[in-house]
């Protein structure tokens, strides 16, 4: 197992607005974290965890994750997320230098099934130095103007939602962080950047990401059939 994977979990979760980084709202008892966490564990195939935490959380998220019986190293993340990911990385790639394959998760897609997490691993090991979990568009998508005014529609067909653990041969991910600017929500896309080609596995609708307090309803939800399942 040559694989590390790498939880950004340093955000505020304003628009969950629990008054707590969202990473630590619980789900049944849990907190988000500590499901993605189990979850990358339980896939089978993850040697390392690194989870970049608030700074000032990081004491107690890695008290968190001990007391949970879980396995990881709590970094203080960044003001962005993609500072989080490049201080989780470095570590990960210190603690583990010889890995081979990065998994970047969000704390926010806690319940990604272990076959979808196994996919991208798989994907990466067969050859592939990027590659994301998608899902087809349900909806219809329009481009619109500042006003608001419909510009075109895209065809749906071409379409995926893009979801996470994305996977990276470790060499692409560093070389894609070293050539980041400040900002960017998608891994994959940085690596897009550079001109290197990303590859899609299924995805699953279980690895929605908790955004809102819609967003956690729908999680618990998700929980309870894992649970009976
Ligand atoms: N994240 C991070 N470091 C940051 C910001 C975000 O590690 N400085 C992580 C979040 O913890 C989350 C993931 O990146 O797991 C996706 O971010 P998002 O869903 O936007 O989470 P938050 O930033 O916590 O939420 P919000 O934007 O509503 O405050
Ligand atoms: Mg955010």
């Amino acid at each position: 197992m040559n694989t590390v994977a790498i939880v950004p979990a340093a955000g505020r979760g304003e628009r969950l607005g629990f008054g707590v980084p969202k990473a630590l709202v619980p789900v049944r008892g849990s907190a988000l974290l500590a499901h993605a966490v189990r979850g990358l564990l339980t896939a089978g195939c993850v040697r390392h965890v690194v989870v970049a935490a608030p700074p000032a959380e990081v004491e107690s998220t890695a008290k968190l994750l001990a007391d949970a019986g879980l396995p990881a190293d709590v970094v203080p993340g960044g003001a962005d997320r993609t500072d989080s990911v490049r201080r989780a990385l470095r570590h990960a790639l210190t603690a583990v230098p010889d890995a081979r394959v990065v998994l970047v998760h969000d704390a926010a897609r806690a319940f990604t099934p272990p076959q979808v997490i196994q996919a991208v691993v798989d994907a990466v090991l067969a050859g592939a130095p990027a590659v994301i979990p998608v899902l087809p568009m349900a909806d219809t998508v329009k481009q619109v103007d500042a006003a608001g005014v419909v510009l075109a529609t895209p065809d749906r067909a071409a379409l995926r939602i893009v979801q996470t653990p994305q996977g990276f041969d470790a060499a692409t991910l560093t070389r894609a962080y070293a050539a980041a600017g400040d900002s960017a929500t998608d891994d994959a896309g940085l690596v897009e950047k550079l001109g290197v080609p990303v590859a899609t596995v299924p995805g699953h609708p279980y690895a929605m990401k908790v955004t809102t307090p819609f967003d956690l309803a729908i999680a618990e939800a998700v929980l309870s059939a894992v649970e009976v399942s």
